[in-house]
């Protein structure tokens, strides 16, 4: 075991938390170093797909926000998993993986986007011969892992990487950790966000990602938005009971400047779009134009840095 260092936890700054509903993101995380390198490489490796010609990070950008920034990738369009791509940042700080929480772990996300027709559409005996044939993999694999080469630890060594995956020092974050400050603009925004009661759904240290909730509680949106498909039916695909049709993971809210477009249809091309929608349909208030202003400049120190850089958009 190693530990994953970021340069704040290294000066050993002083921990006083203030006293919120949202917690920072840890500074610090637990990795196996040699397991997560080898998460990284099947990350970015291209044989996890039946036609050899997709990655993790064909969709999950990590010098972007972890995503695509496009309304539904191209890979996905037309098909009933046609979903907006979530960041794979900070991941492992939601209770359950997917928009409608399909997956139970991350280990079973990864089992399903190998299996997924719409994803890799492949299956695993054939990525294990695939990767059997690869002598530097076989070597690393018997390395690191008793019993060498599995689907388990394939598994396992992509789920360690992804705890690599985290976006701490977000200027939020500081300013929780009392290292920091943010501007009244900001603090005003913050306010607006618990007076509202979007803090009751989007809260702990993903500012989300803890619970289900209906999309839409006071407001249709989606008969609004009009064709509804069956992955608008979130949760209810799943379990089939009428009570959790519309339901969803409340998303994070983590680094949400850079992961336009927004909801799991990717239908909110701005944030303030996303901010304005909320508003109708999660606690029942046309927002002014000034409050979602607020809000937006409070959603923009969220923002965090992934190996000491702040994350961005896609050029
Ligand atoms: C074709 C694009 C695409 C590829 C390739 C892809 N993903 Fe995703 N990923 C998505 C979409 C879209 C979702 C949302 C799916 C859903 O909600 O059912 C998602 C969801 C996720 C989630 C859940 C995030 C959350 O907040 O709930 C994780 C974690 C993830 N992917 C990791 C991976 C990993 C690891 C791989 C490689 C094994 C991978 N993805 C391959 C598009 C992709
Ligand atoms: C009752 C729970 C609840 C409340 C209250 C709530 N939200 Fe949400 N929020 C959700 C759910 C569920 C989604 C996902 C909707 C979808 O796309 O299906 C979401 C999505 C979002 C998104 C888009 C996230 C993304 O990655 O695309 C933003 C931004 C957001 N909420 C901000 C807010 C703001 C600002 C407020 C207060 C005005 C608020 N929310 C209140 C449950 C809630």
């Amino acid at each position: 075991m190693c530990v994953f260092n970021t340069a704040s936890a290294l000066a050993g700054k002083s921990e006083s938390l203030r006293h919120e509903p949202i917690s920072p993101i840890p500074q610090v995380m637990e990795v196996d170093a040699v397991r997560a390198r080898l998460g990284e490489r099947l990350f970015y490796d291209t044989r996890l797909s039946a036609n050899n010609d997709l990655s993790c990070a064909s969709c999950h950008q990590l010098d972007a926000g972890g995503d695509d920034n496009v309304t539904v990738n191209s890979l996905l369009a037309n098909s009933q998993y046609a979903l907006n791509t979530p960041s794979v940042f900070n991941v492992l700080f939601n209770f359950r993986q997917n928009w409608d929480g399909s997956a139970a772990s991350p280990q079973q996300q990864i089992d399903m986007a190998v299996k997924n027709t719409h994803k890799f559409n492949n299956k695993w005996s054939n990525i294990i011969a695939r990767l059997t044939i690869d002598e530097d993999f076989q070597k690393n694999f018997n390395a690191t892992y008793a019993d060498g080469l599995t689907i388990e630890n394939i598994i396992d060594a992509i789920v360690e990487f992804e705890k690599t995956l985290i976006t701490p020092n977000s200027r939020f974050d500081r300013y929780l950790r009392n290292d920091g400050s943010l501007t009244n603009k900001e603090i005003e925004g913050y306010t607006l966000f618990k007076e509202l009661g979007c803090v009751s759904c989007h809260q702990g240290t993903n500012i989300g990602g803890n619970l289900y909730q209906k999309f839409g509680l006071f407001y249709d949106y989606l008969a609004e938005r009009g064709n509804i498909q069956k992955q608008d039916y979130g949760r209810y695909n799943t379990s089939n009971r009428e009570m959790d049709k519309f339901v969803f993971k409340v998303p994070s809210l983590r680094n949400i400047a850079v992961t336009a477009p927004y909801l799991h249809d990717g239908s909110a091309k701005t944030i303030e779009q996303a901010i304005s929608i909320m508003g109708k349909t999660q606690v029942g208030k046309v927002l002014t134009d000034n409050e979602i202003e607020l809000i937006k400049s409070f959603l923009n120190t969220l923002t965090g840095e992934y190996k000491n850089r702040p994350l961005d958009m896609h050029s």
